[in-house]
């Protein structure tokens, strides 16, 4: 039988145990692997999704609560078959940091310019209060964010 879940527009089902973090799932059953589970408790973004187009940190997420909404991992952010806005910008500005936290600002970040276009310096900041880098500095990344935001 299973669960039955909507990623990246993909119909999948999954086995696994109904209070599995989704971002068990997503990783080991559907080897979406951008997700990463690094604190497990809500609080460094490294596993954020989009869940119905809002962040959501999929730690926190048990996989049958996940049923019924529609779920994009940082793989289903790409504009056909290419880098959306943000990624292009994030790129261009050389703005990549490390695969354990970068992810969840790519996610974090393109919903902002999905949804805020007026989004200021401070915005960024604001929406990137879930991610957490320890090692590095943010400034390129804000850099990034707003030159995607300034030729949307
Ligand atoms: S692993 Fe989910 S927020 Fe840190
Ligand atoms: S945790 Fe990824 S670059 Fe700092």
């Amino acid at each position: 039988m299973g669960l039955s879940l909507t990623v990246n527009g993909d119909h999948l089902t999954s086995t696994a145990d109904p209070i599995t973090p989704l971002v068990d799932v997503l990783r080991e059953e559907f080897y979406l692997t951008g997700a990463k589970p690094v604190c497990r408790e809500g609080f460094c973004g490294a596993c954020m999704v989009l869940v119905n187009g809002n962040p959501t940190p999929s730690c926190l997420v048990p996989v049958a609560l996940a049923q019924g909404h529609d779920i994009c991992t940082v793989e289903g952010l790409a504009a056909n078959g290419g880098l959306n806005p943000m990624q292009a910008a994030l790129e261009a500005c050389d703005a990549v940091q490390c695969g354990m936290c970068f992810p969840g600002m790519v996610v974090s970040l393109t919903h902002l310019l999905a949804t805020r276009p007026e989004a200021t310096r401070d915005d960024i900041r604001a929406a990137l209060t879930g991610n957490i880098c320890r090692c590095t500095g943010y400034e390129r990344i804000i850099e990034a964010a707003l030159l995607a935001l300034a030729t949307k």
